[in-house]
């Protein structure tokens, strides 16, 4: 198949539409990362998105919106604290699980009873939705286990030839997937950080709990309540190291091993510290920088050859929540404390 890269201007987006509403596949830019975009009521071809990422089929996807009324075939209830938060977020960064609608397609939500919806803010993802006139179902559009992609190139470098085609919207402001909340619980629990942070979801709805499975690794055979958590995630071909401490820790222990392939992911300001090759992922003290930088970072470590990466841990305040999150994924939990001594 040939993947067409199109443009965000009038004819291309109305493109995009037309392929969706004929069961393509099509990656799309949002405000957080690209999404690899279905007919969300076309079972059928929201299979061909597990296909074309190598996805498990028990990992379900979010439903993508670009009217308030689109959630009537989605949901069977609308929670107040769902119209909170609506109210509050949407357009935006964050995805609410809700009971779901009979007729939303298995695939769409791997059999479970509830369906994880988000309105995206970002004005090419709504003008494609609306150009296909249905709600469209979207993971990010990585190949499964890789960084999330914020580039269409990206898209390209992992789709290309799988699927019908990509959008170029520029790279994604964000960096890092939405929130994703469950309020099909109570309480209302957080199951994966985001661009919205738990204090922002806090200061509207009150108490949210925060899943485990964020900032700790599943044990064997403990049930997720998000199933995109229990998977190895967002890793680059290398081996990535999460290292804790202050700058000085952090910069004292990567010079203690450098070798052969050995690179730094660092924050901008310690690049001078390292004596080892480095890539930095945005300021120490600002966290969406790094949240923005990472998946490109993870991306360009690889092109570069990078075998062994040591990655300084970020603050796991507001956005570094989320920031944390996924570097622990990257790193299949491995951590290196050098706090002490
Ligand atoms: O920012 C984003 O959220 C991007 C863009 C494209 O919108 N999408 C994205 O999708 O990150 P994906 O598939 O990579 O992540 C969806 C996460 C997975 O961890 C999945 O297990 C979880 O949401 N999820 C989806 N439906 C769910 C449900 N009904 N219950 C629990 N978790 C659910
Ligand atoms: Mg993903």
């Amino acid at each position: 198949m040939k993947t067409l890269l199109l443009k965000s201007h009038r004819s291309d987006i109305q493109k995009a539409g037309e392929l969706l509403k004929n069961g393509g596949l099509v990656g799309i830019p949002t405000e957080t990362v690209y999404g690899l975009a279905a007919d969300a009521g076309n079972g059928a071809a929201v299979a061909e998105i597990f296909r074309a990422k190598g996805r498990p089929m028990d990992n379900p996807l979010i439903v993508h919106i670009s009217r308030m009324a689109q959630l009537e075939g989605l949901i069977s209830v609308f929670p107040e604290k769902a119209r909170q938060l609506a109210a509050a977020f949407w357009p935006g960064p964050l995805t609410i699980i809700l009971p779901k609608k009979e007729g939303v397609p298995d695939e769409v939500t791997a059999g479970l009873d509830t369906v994880a919806v988000r309105f995206p803010a970002h004005p090419v993802a709504r003008a494609i939705i609306e150009a296909a006139g249905c709600p469209l179902a979207a993971p990010s559009a990585n190949s499964s286990g890789k960084p999330s992609p914020t580039t269409a190139m990206h898209v390209m470098d992992d789709m290309n030839g799988k699927i019908a085609a990509v959008v170029d919207g520029g790279d994604c402001g964000v960096g890092v997937e939405s929130t994703v909340i469950t309020l099909a619980t109570e309480p209302p629990r957080l199951l994966r950080p985001g661009g919205i942070t738990p204090e922002e979801l806090e200061a509207i709805i009150g108490p949210v709990e925060i899943d485990p499975a964020v900032t700790h690794q599943l044990a064997e055979g403990q049930q997720a309540a998000s199933p995109g958590m229990k998977y190895k995630h967002y890793s680059p071909e290398a081996d990535v190291i999460l290292v804790k401490g202050s700058a000085a820790q952090y910069a004292a222990y990567v010079n203690a091993h450098k070798g052969d392939d050995v690179y730094a992911m660092c924050f901008t300001e310690d690049a001078g510290l390292l004596d080892v090759p480095v890539v930095p992922y945005g300021d120490a003290e600002h966290p969406e920088t790094q949240a923005h930088l990472l998946f490109e970072c993870l991306r360009k470590l690889d092109e570069m050859g990078a075998k062994t990466v040591y990655a300084h841990c970020p603050a796991e305040t507001g956005v570094g929540l989320a920031v944390y999150n996924r570097i622990l994924r990257a790193a299949g939990f491995e951590v290196i404390d050098c706090t002490e001594g």
